[in-house]
């Protein structure tokens, strides 16, 4: 039964929503999570891959990472090709140790839904919010199928038709850009694990093979900004990867194709994250192209960050820490936004170049491939951004925060 109030009520159980929900519920704070796909569905949506080292880390403090530190695995090269060279990037020397972990989203949000589960906590699954209205106070109301149910705070973590977002006067509105190509989506079975990720500079197009588990991989090829996916047969697919990618005897080869789809390519950060006691969070708020592999990893970063200023302004700890959320993670989402872009520059060459110029076009790009790969103050700025260095926000621990997560564990046994 939905309860008919609440203190959080969370909108979206990807990976943003539950761990926000987790870190909220820890401290003791009063969470629903409300949604809209089955849980199924949600469980085998297969999205990313790819998890920073600061997000990694973070998750492992909070006791949500065992499986994904047994079950994934640590990369810390990627190769890029361009021209006849496979230059290779060792951003994990690079950056001093900084690796990513390949772990399917789909997985984690599995370990999530579990854990939240295990601890007491209930996600209404296949329950869209339909709306999201003030009362008087400003304190929102959500409307479900199953009623109205009042919050202290609603936070969307429900994407990028967020209906929190559209709560907002200007409904989230944001600079947004349009890439001039679109990058057809490939998850396969290989014939071996994808052991590091190889991104593909050519003439025809940019590809890129990336790792998900031992036997299934995620592809991509550049196609024309609105390109149909019924335009793209398998035959043609599979025969543009190969050659594109180059793909030789060595190199996993491709069987069954599990699912293809058509990823229209653009960027957008709202102008706001926040108004009164509507917040957003991942994708509601900002969407980066999978250029760098960014979008879930900024999505739980913002959820680190509000977990702890939501926590200090409902447990005792001042407003500080929440009316700085907006501002911090703006700044961050620019930052993403500005990494994803610099890399699709340098996989992509520019729109509409004609044949006889793509040669010098990508001879310039393969100097810039050669300033990451080589040590130096550039490559080691991007090996740090791409691993994801540094840490994410923790959650505090107030005394009274400490007092409530007491009382409700007492409560729960
Ligand atoms: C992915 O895992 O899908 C991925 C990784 C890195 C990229 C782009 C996509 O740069």
């Amino acid at each position: 039964m939905t309860p008919r109030s609440t203190t959080v009520a969370v909108v979206g159980a990807g990976p943003a929503g539950l761990v926000l929900a987790h870190v909220l519920r820890r401290a003791g704070v009063a969470v629903t999570v409300h949604e809209r796909l089955s849980r199924p569905a949600l469980e085998n949506a297969a999205r990313a891959g790819v998890l920073e080292h600061r997000v990694v880390e973070y998750l492992r403090t909070l006791g949500l990472a065992d499986r994904l530190t047994a079950e994934g695995e640590r990369h810390g090269r990627c190769e890029i090709a361009c021209l006849g060279e496979k230059v290779l990037v060792d951003y994990g020397a690079l950056s001093g140790g900084i690796r990513h972990w390949v772990y399917p989203q789909q997985l984690l949000v599995r370990d999530l839904i579990a854990a939240y589960e295990r601890d007491g906590g209930a996600i209404a699954f296949e329950s869209p919010v339909e709306a999201v209205t003030l009362d008087d106070a400003n304190r929102p109301v959500l409307h479900t199928a199953g009623g109205e149910l009042r919050a202290e705070y609603a936070v969307g973590c429900d994407g990028a038709h967020s209906v929190v977002a559209a709560a907002f006067a200007d409904r989230a509105d944001g600079p947004t850009r349009r890439y001039p190509y679109d990058w057809l989506t490939v998850l396969a079975r290989i014939s071996r694990p994808v052991d590091k990720i190889r991104y593909a500079v050519h003439a025809d197009g940019f590809a890129g093979m990336m790792p998900r588990t031992a036997d299934v991989g995620r592809f991509y090829l550049e196609v024309p900004a609105g390109e149909e996916l019924a335009a793209w047969d398998e035959r043609r697919i599979r025969a543009e990867l190969a050659h594109r990618l180059e793909l030789e005897g060595s190199d996993p080869a491709l069987g069954g194709l599990l699912e293809t789809g058509m990823l229209r390519m653009r960027g957008r950060v709202a102008h706001r994250m926040r108004e009164g006691r509507l917040l957003l969070a991942g994708d509601a708020a900002h969407t980066v192209t999978p250029s760098g592999a960014k979008g879930l990893n900024s999505a739980v970063a913002d959820a680190a960050d509000l977990a702890g200023g939501l926590i200090a302004e409902l447990l005792g700890g001042g407003s500080a820490r929440l009316d700085g959320y907006q501002q911090r993670r703006l700044d961050a989402a620019w930052q993403t936004q500005e990494f994803s872009d610099r890399l699709l520059d340098l996989l992509h060459l520019p729109a509409g170049l004609p044949a006889e110029q793509r040669e010098f076009a990508l001879r310039l790009r393969l100097q810039r491939i050669h300033r990451i790969a080589r040590p130096g103050p550039e490559a080691t700025e991007f090996a740090r951004a791409y691993a994801g260095a540094g840490e994410l926000a923790a959650a505090p621990v107030w005394p009274s925060a400490q007092a409530a997560a007491v009382a409700s564990a007492a409560t729960a046994r």
